[in-house]
């Protein structure tokens, strides 16, 4: 097996002051890539650097929220101007600020939108203007979740910005392709500081954390929730030059499972001439295209 190497690229990671940022970083670093560390939190950015800087590898850390085009012109900046040019672009950051749909306030709504949508949006934008002027290709590797694909219950906001996640790598791979960019969506599902506010996943956590065992197998295989270091080898793949031809996919990691999520499309047509009216509908729907609804949401854990 040829080893995938990043030597000569350099990255930039939204959010990789811990969690799956911080091990996206550091595999990156270490397969050779060149990495701008961003996060909020200045402490958590410096000790990630100097992780990979103490590893021999080459890093720097950029202290902002990512969501203004102010952030993402300064993380592509940033990787001009300390290494000369951006290969690959990872929008890792995010918040959850879950609530059932009655409770949750504009604040909820619109900054968990601010971070994940737009935080894609505004980086993704910056790292494009900057890979068609250097002519050399890209990577656009962005971030969803089996949140964005199912739907799940308390996460409107998430939810909503996670699949919208999804459409804008379909939409870029498309918009992206002649210039040699690619652009997937990575559902990840990994044990963090994130999952553990999840209720079913808490307790799976917490037992392997106190025995200081890993995640039994059928968690890392049925509920693909392992380390965050298993996602990270999908990082590093899709950064490389072995996956050039990968782009539009959503494709999702976690565990001992990696995973291609189908796109949406047409399941049962049905046609009437002239037309369908609402009485027509009506008269079809259960035996005609609504006679196998499609399910939704994320069932629970359950041991086998
Ligand atoms: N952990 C999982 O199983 C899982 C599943 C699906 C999707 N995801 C997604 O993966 C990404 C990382 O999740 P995680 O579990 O590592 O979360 P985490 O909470 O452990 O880490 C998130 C990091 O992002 C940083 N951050 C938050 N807001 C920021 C902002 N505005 N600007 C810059 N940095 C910011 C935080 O400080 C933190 O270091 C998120 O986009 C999350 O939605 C995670």
């Amino acid at each position: 097996m040829t080893r995938v190497d990043l030597t000569g690229k350099v990255a930039v990671v939204t959010g990789s002051g811990r969690g799956l940022g911080r091990a996206y970083a550091t595999a990156l670093a270490a397969a050779g890539a060149a990495v701008v560390v961003n996060d909020i939190d200045a402490a958590a950015a410096d000790r990630v650097v100097e992780t990979i800087i103490g590893s021999g590898g080459r890093a720097v850390s950029v202290v902002a929220s990512v969501g203004p085009t102010e952030t993402a012109d300064a993380l592509t900046q940033t990787a001009i101007d300390e290494f000369g040019r951006l290969d690959v672009m990872v929008t890792n950051a995010g918040i959850l600020r879950d609530r059932v749909l009655w409770k949750m306030s504009d604040a909820d709504f619109d900054a968990v939108i601010d971070v994940h949508l737009r935080g894609t949006f505004t980086c993704a934008r910056a790292a494009a203007v900057r890979m068609r002027e250097q002519n050399t290709g890209g990577r656009l590797i962005l971030v969803s979740s089996p949140a964005g694909q199912r739907g799940n219950f308390g996460q409107t906001n998430y939810a909503a910005a996670k699949a919208g996640i999804v459409a804008m790598a379909r939409t870029w791979a498309m918009e992206l392709a002649k210039a040699g960019i690619t652009v997937n969506a990575v559902v990840p599902v990994a044990a963090t500081e994130m999952t553990r506010t999840i209720p079913a996943f808490a307790p799976l956590i917490e037992a392997s954390e106190k025995a200081g065992t890993p995640l039994p197998d059928w968690v890392r295989r049925d509920e693909g929730l392992g380390t965050v270091d298993d996602v990270a080898s999908l990082i590093v793949f899709l950064a490389s030059d072995a996956a050039e031809s990968v782009t539009g996919q959503a494709i999702g990691i976690g565990g001992d499972r990696l995973a291609l999520w189908a796109h949406p499309q047409e399941k049962a047509v049905a046609f009437a001439d002239g037309g369908w009216t609402p009485d027509a509908i009506a008269h079809s729907w259960h035996t005609g295209v609504g006679a196998e609804p499609e399910s939704y949401g994320i069932p629970a854990p359950a041991a086998p």
